[in-house]
């Protein structure tokens, strides 16, 4: 299995990021009490980990990611209130563990990045409850093909071998083969316009290419996105987002 990649933290976070819109998105479709114990799948710099925590009274987060830098920009977004939160570091292509089963699962813009939907699904089954929802939404067919279009054309297979874009049916078969029921599974364009010019290009190099970039010598890298940004119509990334929600089966 190839190493977890590291992430740009301090940048990733300064960007006009539709994440926050994602992550309400999220969020507006999971039903809380207020004292349940949630768990934030690739949690990030933890900006819907304290939206969940506004409304967890009393309940707790379990904010999960591969990346360090990552999870310290969460604890720093938090400080003061980790008390009600567990910090975990590790790789969800791998199945998780936890003391106890969660009440619910939020994942915002993270599982486009597992190539295996079977096992992490049933991994995510595992560690909910019985009765218990997941609500995830991220990269689905078709998202971001300009960029993987221009990749073509340089010739280049950076992330094109890592994102995981899948259809609907697909993933709804997934689900219910490891034990979720009231399954809803939709595609939603969702594009995007950057200024031209520095914006689109650190929106590229951080947030889309992110984590392969690294895979360049560092002196090609900058003029690698500027020669992306210039094949990518109005600046402009055509996100596609899989917006599902399911329930694990109270009996399998
Ligand atoms: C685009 S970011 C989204 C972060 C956050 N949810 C947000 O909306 O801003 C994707 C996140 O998934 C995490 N990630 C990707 N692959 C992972 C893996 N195999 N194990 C754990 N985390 C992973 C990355 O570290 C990164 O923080």
């Amino acid at each position: 299995m190839t190493q977890l990649y590291e992430w740009d933290a301090s940048t990733y976070d300064a960007l006009p990021l539709p994440h926050l819109g994602w992550g309400r998105g999220v969020l507006d479709r999971l039903p809380l009490r207020g004292d349940e114990t949630v768990l934030d799948l690739g949690c990030g710099t933890g900006r819907d980990t304290e939206l969940l925590l506004d409304r967890l009274p009393s309940g707790h987060v379990i904010a999960v990611d591969g990346s360090r830098q990552m999870l310290a920009r969460l604890e720093e977004r938090l400080a003061g209130r980790l008390d009600r939160v567990d910090v975990l570091h590790a790789d969800i292509r791998e199945p998780l563990t936890l003391p106890t089963p969660v009440d619910a699962i939020a994942s915002v813009a993270t599982i486009h990045w597992i190539h295996d939907h079977d096992r992490l699904f049933t991994s995510l089954a595992s560690v909910l409850r019985p009765g218990g929802r997941l609500v995830v939404e991220g990269g689905g067919r078709g998202n971001i093909a300009a960029v993987s279009r221009a990749l073509g054309v340089l010739g280049v297979d950076l992330g094109g071998s890592k994102w995981n874009f899948r259809e609907v049916e697909e993933t709804v078969v997934s689900l219910k083969a490891v034990g979720f029921d009231d399954v809803e599974v939709e595609l939603r364009p969702d594009p995007i316009r950057l200024d031209a010019g520095a914006q689109f290009e650190a929106f590229l190099a951080t947030v889309v290419l992110g984590p392969d970039l690294r895979e360049l010598p560092a002196a090609e890298r900058a003029p690698f996105v500027r020669a992306v940004a210039a094949l990518i119509p109005d600046s402009t990334i055509d996100y596609v987002r899989l917006q599902i929600s399911a329930r694990r089966a109270e009996s399998p």
